[in-house]
């Protein structure tokens, strides 16, 4: 049977990760969070001093870079970095090297060998324009700036990291404007998404909301 592949997209703290999870458990699926490689790289440039302007160190290091996903943990040079990706240094500089065409080239490449053989739940930016066109179902999730930064800022909390909500907002925004503005692969809905506005929505109905779509593309799928 064919692999069925379902694309989540959408801005950063939009919710995308929590539902992706939690779906393809679900569903005994295997979960892609693309974003935590775009930080896995990230977190390796940053440890080795590199800076954002070294473009070409920048790719060299992306291909000698190891990342992958095991029991839901990413791995970089077979190091589990969960935590590390999440820091709130990672998160500014992320977009800089998410922006570079080689780096986007050799990570997309990576994420398309996976789901060719696996049923996967892959959340990204790109993912239902480009990394899996074909998905079977694609969900553009959002969410309110404020309800963004709030959930971002919960989260920093929880790891123990003190911020200001307003400083987090700030940087959500920015953030959102470089996706979306970067010439290779912008955050951008693909025609064939099903948006859905996750403010004010629980985690549950939001995940409710995808299985019924889900059921309708594929309808066996959540039935065994
Ligand atoms: O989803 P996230 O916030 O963890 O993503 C981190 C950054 O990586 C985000 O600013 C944009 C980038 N990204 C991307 O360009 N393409 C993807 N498929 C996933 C993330």
């Amino acid at each position: 049977m064919e692999a069925i592949q379902i694309a989540i997209d959408g801005p950063a703290g939009a919710g995308k990760s929590t539902i992706a999870k939690r779906i393809a458990k679900e569903l005994n699926f295997i979960y892609i969070d693309t974003g935590a490689m775009y930080r896995a790289l990230t977190y390796q440039v940053l440890q080795s001093g590199i800076s954002l302007q070294q473009e070409e160190k920048i790719v060299q290091l992306a291909k000698e870079t190891d990342i992958m996903f095991e029991n839901g943990n990413i791995y970089l040079n077979k190091k589990i970095v969960n935590k590390e990706v999440r820091s709130n240094n990672v998160s500014l500089y992320v977009s800089h090297i998410a922006q570079i065409p080689i780096v986007r080239e050799l990570l997309v490449e990576m994420q398309k060998r996976i789901a060719a053989n696996n049923n996967v739940v892959m959340d990204g930016r790109d993912i239902g324009t480009n990394v899996l066109p074909g998905a079977t179902l694609k969900v553009f999730l959002t969410a309110s700036v404020q309800e963004r930064a709030r959930r971002r800022y919960e989260e920093l909390e929880r790891n123990g990291t003190l911020v200001n909500l307003d400083d987090i907002a700030e940087q959500i925004q920015l953030r959102d404007k470089m996706d979306a503005e970067r010439s290779c692969s912008p955050l951008v809905k693909a025609d064939d998404a099903i948006t859905i506005d996750t403010t004010g929505l629980s985690i549950e109905n939001v995940c409710k909301s995808i299985m019924n779509l889900l059921n309708l593309k594929a309808p066996l799928v959540n039935n065994n």
